[in-house]
């Protein structure tokens, strides 16, 4: 595997595949590898000549100085994972490299209604942080797919929306959420977790499905109601939101009925930590 520390570097390599006419499938990460990110991947190399994987932990879009600095980093590990499935290359880059100056961190996105509910409310300025280095990162990568994870579902409509608007010449692929055996979304920060916050987590996940069974007994937001105190139930739990809308525009619904796809999404901190999930439902 290439392994590219500079954008310079990247760049050339991206010149030298270009004579080649190879396609080239991305997937932009922070590191602290798992079998999500793999399976990212693993869809990638299937489907195009070449893989490029990044790893850079994108300090703007941390809005919590101790979520950024505990985050997880395991690059000699996370090498060894990528070698396993035949990644061709990895770009991972330093924060000074990427952010020399501060102005395309002063790059400013609107993304109207999308940005502003669910983690956007609870994470300001975190989506600016995610359309900022998954720009650059596209610029400089210019891969013909990118690969990106329903897990972050709020963040994948984000960058359709980012490519959409930019006509970017880039196809955005979603991909399904890995879980563990229990349910629980894997996710880099479930390290984090105590042993016995661990074996609460896949409530979450229960709860999901649960709600999905009261389509029709409930109203969409008797349902979240349900769903939000059946976690709160939990003294580890603290929901912070848990909120069933449209899949495709994120706005409420009113009643079942409305002709469109409904995804229920939900924030809670178990302990210390934030976990996110979400499941279409219809
Ligand atoms: P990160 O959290 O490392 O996730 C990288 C990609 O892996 C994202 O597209 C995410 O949705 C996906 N992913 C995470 N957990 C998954 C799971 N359990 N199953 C399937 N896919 C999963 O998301 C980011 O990094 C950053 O915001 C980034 C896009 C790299 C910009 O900095």
């Amino acid at each position: 595997m290439l392994i590219l520390k500079t954008i310079s570097d990247a760049r050339a390599w991206r010149d030298s595949v270009g004579e080649e006419q190879k396609t080239i499938g991305f997937v932009p990460t922070m590191g602290a590898l798992h079998p999500g990110h793999i399976s990212l991947i693993r869809k990638a190399n299937r489907e195009n000549d070449l893989v490029a994987c990044s790893i850079f932990v994108n300090p703007i879009q941390f809005n919590n100085r101790e979520d950024l600095e505990k985050y997880p980093r395991t690059l000699d590990a996370d090498i060894r994972h990528l070698e396993e499935v035949a990644c061709d290359v990895l770009f991972a880059p330093t924060a000074s490299e990427m952010y020399p100056g501060q102005d395309i961190i002063n790059d400013k996105y609107n993304f109207g209604h999308l940005d502003k509910v669910l983690e956007g409310k609870f994470r300001p300025g975190h989506f600016n942080g995610v359309a900022v280095v998954v720009r650059k990162l596209f610029e400089i990568i210019q891969p013909h797919r990118a690969y990106f994870g329903m897990k972050d579902y709020q963040q994948l409509k984000i960058v359709e929306e980012l490519v959409k608007y930019h006509k970017m010449p880039v196809e955005i692929i979603a991909c399904p959420t890995l879980r563990e055996k229990d349910g629980l979304a894997m996710s880099s920060r479930n390290v984090r977790l105590t042993h016995h916050e661990r074996s609460i987590a896949p409530v979450i996940h229960r709860v999901l499905l649960e709600i999905k069974e009261k389509i029709g007994h409930l109203t969409p937001k008797g349902a979240q109601i349900w769903g939000a105190n059946q976690l709160n139930k939990y003294a580890e739990i603290q929901v912070e939101y848990l909120q069933i809308v449209g899949a495709d525009d994120l706005l409420p619904i009113e009643t079942w009925d409305e002709k469109k796809s409904v995804v229920v999404l939900v924030a809670a901190y178990l302990g210390k930590v934030r976990l996110i999930d979400n499941m279409i439902i219809k």
